[in-house]
């Protein structure tokens, strides 16, 4: 019996993928006549029924606008959001609940950031750090205020790997390192970043640390305290919980000092022509009428993850493995990324085929992968190719998935 089987059923006796994906009602669809293998949880992963269950009911019986009603219903509803905030703060290890902020995603909790932190505290000649492996949101609104405030941007490169260069990393810290952003987990790639490490020596020189956990929260439950960083984003939607909601954790003592970000009703204290006064986080970062729906829903996705693990993880490792003994099987199929601690992601190339035509003729088969360059141009720039076929792997995929992709991916390469 191969390692990766041995270990797969290892993991199996703790965890149950079959209950798991029954209540993932997407995941039973057909696409024509094959069974949908989906494997592009890195772009969006799929929701279980308790999310749906409870956006549903929250529209069925509890909507009313928040923090505004005098009557139940709105009161309900204020509760129901102020106790989603309550499970993202537990999710994380946060110190404090009000150091939750719900944003759109990912993409707006670092821009919130960049415009608030960033415009405030950079000035010219300041150095902010990014790695090479980035995904764009982590690196487009960093160019930005760079440009409005005239600091650097100093970038750690990544090994043909697919892993920081450390010592690299070691010798761009210095005194005018005033920032430092990082990918917890590389999406194009599955590296797991030393995220520890990197925070506790770019803090030793006085930066402030923001970690991007956007890929991160969809195989392990980040803990804030213990990675040390002063921001954590992350999206809803890559968490098995809605879109257009994610989450922006800061520390108390920083958000309070930054500049308000949107203006709007909800955020302030008094407003007069004269001058307006802001609030306290979190509605200080919360304007207008939120996502009261997202919210509650992540927090349902949030407890519904955690729960499952640590089984969960320890099952999509054994799967990783599974499918990396598989892939490499296939004559002509190269990994892209093969740091020693992944997420269960498979980059590939297949052969001189360009990867959004494997993506096409993968889908002829029900196969959802994601393609190209996975918004990390940068990246793929440095590893000296286009783009890579990705296959993305949750909890809820089987053997039988990787089995499918592998014979698919045998019969393109047998076309070409
Ligand atoms: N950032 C998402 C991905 O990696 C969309 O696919």
């Amino acid at each position: 019996m191969s390692c990766s089987i041995s270990r797969l059923q290892e993991a199996l006796a703790r965890f149950d993928v079959n209950r798991v994906r029954g209540e993932f009602p997407v995941l039973s669809r057909r696409m024509g006549k094959h069974p949908l293998t989906f494997l592009d949880s890195g772009a969006s992963a799929q929701k279980p029924l308790a999310v749906i269950e409870r956006i549903n009911r929250y529209y069925s019986e509890e909507h009313a606008n928040i923090h505004r009603g005098v009557y139940r219903l709105s009161e309900q509803a204020t509760l129901a959001y102020e106790h989603a905030r309550e499970r993202i703060a537990r999710f994380l290890n946060a110190p404090e609940t009000r150091e939750v902020i719900f944003t759109r995603g990912a993409t707006e909790s670092v821009n919130l950031v960049a415009a608030t932190w960033g415009r405030a505290n950079l000035r010219a000649g300041d150095e902010i750090l990014l790695t090479g492996m980035e995904h764009h949101a982590n690196i487009v609104p960093w160019q930005m205020v760079a440009e409005q405030t005239g600091a650097v941007i100093r970038v750690v490169p990544v090994t043909p790997a697919g892993e920081l260069d450390l010592d690299a990393f070691r010798s761009l810290l210095s005194p005018r390192t005033k920032f430092f952003g990082c990918v917890h987990v590389s999406n194009a790639l599955g590296t797991i970043n030393p995220v520890e490490t990197l925070v506790r020596e770019a803090k030793a020189v006085g930066a402030t640390v923001l970690i991007d956990g956007a890929q991160a929260v969809a195989h392990f439950v980040p803990d804030v305290q213990a990675i040390g960083c002063d921001f954590y984003v992350f999206s809803g939607h890559k968490l098995f919980g809605p879109t257009g909601i994610g989450v922006l954790w800061g520390r108390a003592d920083l958000l309070n000092a930054m500049p308000p970000y949107q203006g709007g009703g909800d955020m302030i204290k008094k407003v007069d022509f004269d001058g307006t006064t802001y609030r306290e986080i979190p509605e200080r970062f919360e304007a207008g009428t939120p996502h009261i729906s997202g919210a509650i829903g992540l927090g349902v996705a949030a407890d519904y993850f955690a729960a499952l693990q640590p089984a969960a993880h320890a099952y999509e490792d054994a799967l990783l493995e599974y499918a990396v003994e598989k892939l490499t099987a296939i004559p002509g199929l190269r990994l892209v990324g093969t740091a020693q601690r992944k997420v269960a992601v498979c980059s590939f190339l297949l052969g001189d085929i360009h990867p959004h035509d494997v993506g096409t003729m993968l889908d002829a088969d029900g196969i959802a992968v994601r393609t190209g360059h996975h918004c990390a141009m940068p990246l793929m720039k440095t590893l000296g190719i286009p783009g890579t076929v990705r296959a993305s792997m949750a909890f809820y995929n089987t053997t039988e998935d990787i089995d499918r992709l592998a014979v698919s991916l045998e019969r393109i390469r047998k076309m070409f």
